[in-house]
């Protein structure tokens, strides 16, 4: 096969290349590994709650892929600080023996945004360990917890466990598909990471039943987002957060997913007025174009577990990330999207739950802000996707069960209502 040059002469105004949407695809299914199930559609650009396809095709995003595009897609504030950043010279990776302005002023940022984590070991502010993909966070947060147990609570190294919740999902590098609980991400790539025990989520008497003299934290999603969109009981994280205080063990927040505004609340945990130990935040907190991740912790618990050479990452932290992290951070702020996630939510939920009530398909509708799953009878959330797609709105299944209706947080009235014409159409009619 001749290879075109990536970038040919354009012959169109949308995206990277002249290749045409066999030739994407063709070249992926060639070159790329083959670790997703995709949907097809071939997306030149995006912009807003918007996709846009070679053939002038406009498709609502529902996905927002999976929370990183809280802000929808090229917020222009979001790229003016970007481009900005490339332009200015401030935006490439630099070793980290050095400081950067950039870098202070992320980090300064994202230790506030959050009250004082872990408050029982002082009030002495909270301090920021940057990575990049989210399971970097997450590994970050479970070497926090270790460190404590070992350093702190007297249990020898190597024999510190952590409690973790069934269907959870925290990423698919080793160790956090070790305590996973679904087959796909972890059979065949063993050996797995020791020191995990898996309880039914919502459940808090097993959660005690769990708990060791070595068990040094919890790792919890506020909100299960790819374990099907499951919303723990009234009542569940604060009995966490009291366990973990009379046991002595950190609680640990995985707010990647449901973090930034998403349901509702800046972060998922507010939604019970209680403070994790640690929280770690990912995907919307670059304005979807930058990958970046935080593990929070107070400044106590990080200086404990955290010394020069205990940790690190090339890229975690770089400038470029750091800019469009700050311009993030003063868009979901400014622009009140947290506020706009509760309202709009409230309001398509309930339309929802309208369609839910005359369909025969569905089984349940849960969700907080705009974070909705649409549980059907079949089990088979992605046949209604596709029917989806078809009809121009991306959505996908979360645990094969449940249809995610999770757009950007910026989404108008007019863009809910698209939404809900085609949901009642592939729910009702
Ligand atoms: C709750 C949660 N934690 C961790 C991750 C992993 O993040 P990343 O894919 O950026 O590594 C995800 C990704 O969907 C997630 O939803």
């Amino acid at each position: 096969m001749k290879m075109q040059d990536t970038k040919t002469e354009k012959t169109n105004k949308l995206g990277y290349s002249a290749l045409t949407d066999d030739e994407v695809v063709g070249t992926e299914e060639q070159f790329g590994a083959n670790h997703y199930g995709r949907l097809g559609t071939i997306v030149r650009k995006t912009e807003g709650a918007w996709l846009y396809t070679q053939d002038g095709k406009k498709i609502l995003d529902c996905l927002a892929a999976y929370s990183a595009a809280n802000a929808g897609h090229h917020h222009p504030k979001i790229v003016e600080r970007a481009i900005d950043a490339l332009r200015g010279n401030y935006a490439s990776v630099i070793s980290n023996v050095v400081y950067t302005d950039v870098l202070s002023q992320f980090l300064k940022r994202a230790a506030t945004i959050l009250p004082q984590l872990a408050p029982r070991f002082g009030e002495h502010g909270n301090k920021v360990l940057p990575k990049n993909g989210g399971v970097e966070s997450v590994e970050t947060a479970i070497k926090l917890a270790r460190y404590y147990g070992y350093e702190h609570k007297g249990i020898p190294d190597g024999k510190q466990e952590i409690i973790v919740f069934d269907n959870n999902f925290h990423g698919r590098m080793i160790t956090v598909v070790s305590f996973s609980t679904t087959a796909k991400y972890k059979v065949g790539f063993g050996p797995m990471t020791p020191g995990f025990v898996a309880v039914p989520f919502g459940d808090i008497e097993a959660v005690k039943k769990a708990v060791t003299p070595n068990t040094c934290g919890i790792l919890v999603e506020p909100m299960q987002g790819e374990g099907g969109m499951f919303i723990p009981p009234d009542g569940f994280l604060k009995d966490l957060r009291d366990l973990c205080d009379e046991e002595d063990m950190l609680l640990l927040a995985d707010e990647i997913q449901v973090g930034m505004g998403r349901t509702g609340k800046m972060f998922c945990f507010e939604h019970e007025n209680i403070v994790p130990d640690a929280v770690i935040l990912g995907k919307a907190i670059s304005g979807g174009l930058a990958p970046l991740s935080v593990m929070v912790t107070s400044s106590k618990l990080m200086d404990m577990a955290f010394q020069p050479g205990s940790d690190g990452s090339t890229f975690g932290g770089y400038p470029f990330a750091c800019a469009c992290g700050l311009a993030a951070l003063d868009v979901i702020e400014g622009e009140g999207l947290v506020k706009q996630s509760a309202e709009k939510g409230a309001i398509l939920k309930k339309r929802i739950e309208d369609i839910a009530s005359r369909s025969t398909h569905v089984k349940e509708v849960r969700g907080k802000g705009l974070f909705i799953g649409i549980e059907v009878k079949s089990g088979d959330a992605m046949m209604f996707c596709r029917k989806l797609l078809d009809m121009d709105m991306l959505a996908n299944d979360s645990h094969h069960h449940t249809i995610r209706i999770s757009p950007p947080l910026i989404i108008n009235e007019a863009e809910m209502d698209y939404i809900v014409e085609r949901l009642e159409k592939v729910l009702v009619d």
